[in-house]
């Protein structure tokens, strides 16, 4: 355990780059492997989740090579080619590593062990189990369909048309990893659109891959399968996921006024920006452009006094790692805050409804949890009393930490997170950067 108390600050001034996207560096990473040749990549995430991915990767064959800061080459093997990992492939805390690559190994002639932290090995696999498994994947696991657990992948796979159960970007990417190196057509039907960042980079390594939209509504992806992908040179935007704990602090603290450069703007995980706004939050885009295909702006963030809101449950998917820090904002604006339809938050890297909720309230907040929501009283701009006897109990997740960290600054006491050791597995510079605009 790493505790540390986060203090009351003045306001936040500068200008911050984030790091790269959590969720296209590890694909990035995966596809590179897959493509035969040589792939560069520039802007990668080098936190703990995807540090994960790559040893899995190097485990099952492909070459991954760090050059310099954020830069890695990656020498692929081909689509149906990964090596049996000869040791069990140790997950961390990353679900995307975990569920994605049980995708690619559920199509190959390989079997693997995945194992991974306290907070992963309670996380519920059974839904990427059940669609492997009908591609033909036979999977060993324990109690409750988590880690650790053995999936021997089919050789050939069968390709499936499957109807997405859950909102679930990790789902659908599993299903269509698998369908790479599966003969014939891998269908998805995605009733509520996720994170496309498969669908965009898999079109980008040169799979046929197909998207349209059926007569209710629901997105159809269709993956040709043993696809020859080709290297690529991808320059990764930065992560909207880690701009949010600065975009909801600038816009907390008085007199803030910060820059948040290189900030990944994709539709699909903008949500939280257009729920800050309609809080009364200043933000500006300046300098769109595309990276790496996605569009990317620099935003420039002011205090705001934010005012609480009814959160539609449609925005979820759009922002569903951004609560703990919307709970923050939330917990500072004027009024009430209302949000619901929010059951997955209960399987993330902690049950980020509870852990949240106790973690607010210890800190001074006034909180309501609901089986699928928060309701939250705001402060009205005046600052939390902060904590003083035991550290929020941060259960392993660094959205977790973060947001608490964040709440700190704009108490009256601090407050005191339990441990910090979790922020390394997707925002390594994290509290650097707080130091950098608070100081
Ligand atoms: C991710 C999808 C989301 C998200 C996670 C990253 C991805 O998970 O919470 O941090 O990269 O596909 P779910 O698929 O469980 O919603």
């Amino acid at each position: 355990m790493r505790p540390r108390r986060f203090l009351p600050s003045g306001p936040l001034k500068g200008t911050i780059r984030v790091p790269g996207d959590k969720s296209i560096s590890h694909r990035a990473i995966m596809l590179s492997a897959l493509a035969v040749g040589e792939s560069r990549i520039t802007g990668l995430l080098e936190g703990e989740d995807v540090l994960a991915t790559a040893a899995a990767m190097r485990a099952m064959g492909a070459a991954v090579e760090r050059i310099g800061e954020g830069e890695w080459r990656v020498h692929g093997v081909g689509v149906g080619a990964l090596l049996q990992p000869e040791a069990p492939l140790d997950m961390g805390n990353s679900g995307t590593s975990t569920r994605l690559l049980m995708g690619l190994v559920a199509s190959h002639p390989i079997s693997a062990t995945f194992i991974g932290d306290a907070s992963l090995s309670k996380r519920p696999m059974g839904r990427v189990i059940e669609p492997l498994s009908l591609m033909g994947a036979a999977v060993d696991a324990s109690e409750g369909g988590r880690l650790p657990l053995t999936l021997r992948g089919a050789s050939p796979a069968v390709p499936i048309s499957y109807r997405l159960p859950v909102a679930s970007a990790q789902v659908k990417s599993a299903v269509l990893l698998a369908g790479l190196n599966t003969p014939g057509i891998t269908t998805l039907i995605e009733p509520v659109p996720t994170r496309d960042h498969s669908e965009r980079m898999l079109a980008g390594f040169g799979a046929e891959l197909n998207v349209e939209i059926d007569d209710d509504g629901a997105r159809v992806i269709t993956l040709r399968g043993e696809a020859d992908l080709k290297p690529q040179t991808i320059d990764v935007p930065g992560d909207p996921s880690s701009a949010a704990f600065f975009l909801v602090a600038a816009l907390v603290m008085p007199g803030s006024e910060i820059v948040i450069e290189n900030v990944g703007l994709n539709p699909t995980r903008a949500g939280l920006i257009h729920v800050l706004r309609q809080m009364g939050g200043a933000i500006e885009e300046l300098n769109p452009r595309l990276v790496g295909g996605e569009p990317v702006a620099d935003l420039k963030v002011r205090h705001s006094a934010l005012r609480g809101i009814e959160v539609d449950p449609a925005i979820a998917p759009s922002m569903i790692d951004e609560f703990p820090a919307l709970f923050v904002a939330a917990a500072l604006a004027e009024g009430r805050t209302v949000t619901s339809g929010l059951d997955e938050l209960r399987v993330k890297e902690s049950d980020r409804l509870t852990v949240m909720a106790d973690a607010l309230t210890a800190a001074g907040a006034r909180i309501e949890e609901r089986e699928d929501g928060l309701v939250i009283e705001g402060t009205g701009g005046e600052p939390l009393a902060g904590t003083s006897g035991a550290p929020v109990a941060t259960h392993l997740d660094h959205r977790v930490a973060m947001s608490m960290a964040v709440a700190g600054l704009a108490s009256c006491e601090g407050v005191e997170v339990d441990d910090t050791r979790p922020i390394a597995t997707s925002f390594p510079v994290f509290e650097d950067l707080l130091e950098g605009l608070t100081a």
